[in-house]
């Protein structure tokens, strides 16, 4: 099955009482609208990957309950010294179920199958509201605050994987 299909990955936590699978970018797109910008129901979540990349989702029964995706991208301004580096997008749980540990059962998993793909480095950029959220699973922020329109106060988040892993080569 390629890597980007839905279903490749299926995990079912018992703790949580979720399973975690691969979605497609449609089956998260009425939750992230919902939870990343209420109010503004016309907001599409914007994705257009260059390269490889990955959509998870949790679910209680058949309910989708968060989202991330994960797609191969630099840092902006290549500060990583050559790392496979994962950007981390659209980190959503929705209100009623926040604070349960899904969202981050969601990122460790995400994690996880970065580092099965080589990645050795993931980042994003944050809102700071979720700053405690993100400092908690290893991110630590970088450089100046700054604000997104209409999603609020973002830093750029780093976290390394560790597995001293380096940039895939690429073929010309
Ligand atoms: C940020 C967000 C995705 C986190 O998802 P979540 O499912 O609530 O994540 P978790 O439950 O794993 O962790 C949230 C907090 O709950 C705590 N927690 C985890 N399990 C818990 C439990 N059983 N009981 C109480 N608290 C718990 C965690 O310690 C964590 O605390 P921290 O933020 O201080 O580290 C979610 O709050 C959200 O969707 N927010 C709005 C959108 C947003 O800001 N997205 C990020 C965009 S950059």
């Amino acid at each position: 099955m390629p890597h980007n299909s839905p279903g490749f990955l299926r995990i079912n936590s018992s703790d949580a009482n979720v399973d975690l699978r691969l979605i497609s970018i449609e089956e998260g797109e009425d939750l992230r609208q919902r939870v990343l910008r209420p109010g503004q129901p016309d907001w599409r979540f914007p994705f257009l990957p260059q390269a490889e990349f990955f959509h998870m989702g949790a679910f209680h029964g058949q309910q989708l309950i968060s989202v991330v995706s994960l797609l191969e991208e630099e840092v902006v301004g290549d500060s990583t010294n050559g790392a496979a580096a994962w950007r981390l997008r659209g980190m959503a749980t929705v209100p009623e179920m926040q604070n349960r540990g899904i969202g981050g059962l969601l990122l460790e998993h995400g994690v996880a199958e970065v580092i099965n793909r080589y990645g050795s480095l993931v980042w994003c950029y944050g809102r700071t509201s979720a700053d405690q959220f993100y400092q908690s699973h290893g991110f630590q922020p970088h450089g100046e605050i700054f604000d997104i329109e209409g999603a609020g106060l973002h830093a750029l988040y780093i976290r390394p994987l560790g597995n001293g892993l380096q940039r895939k080569t690429r073929s010309a």
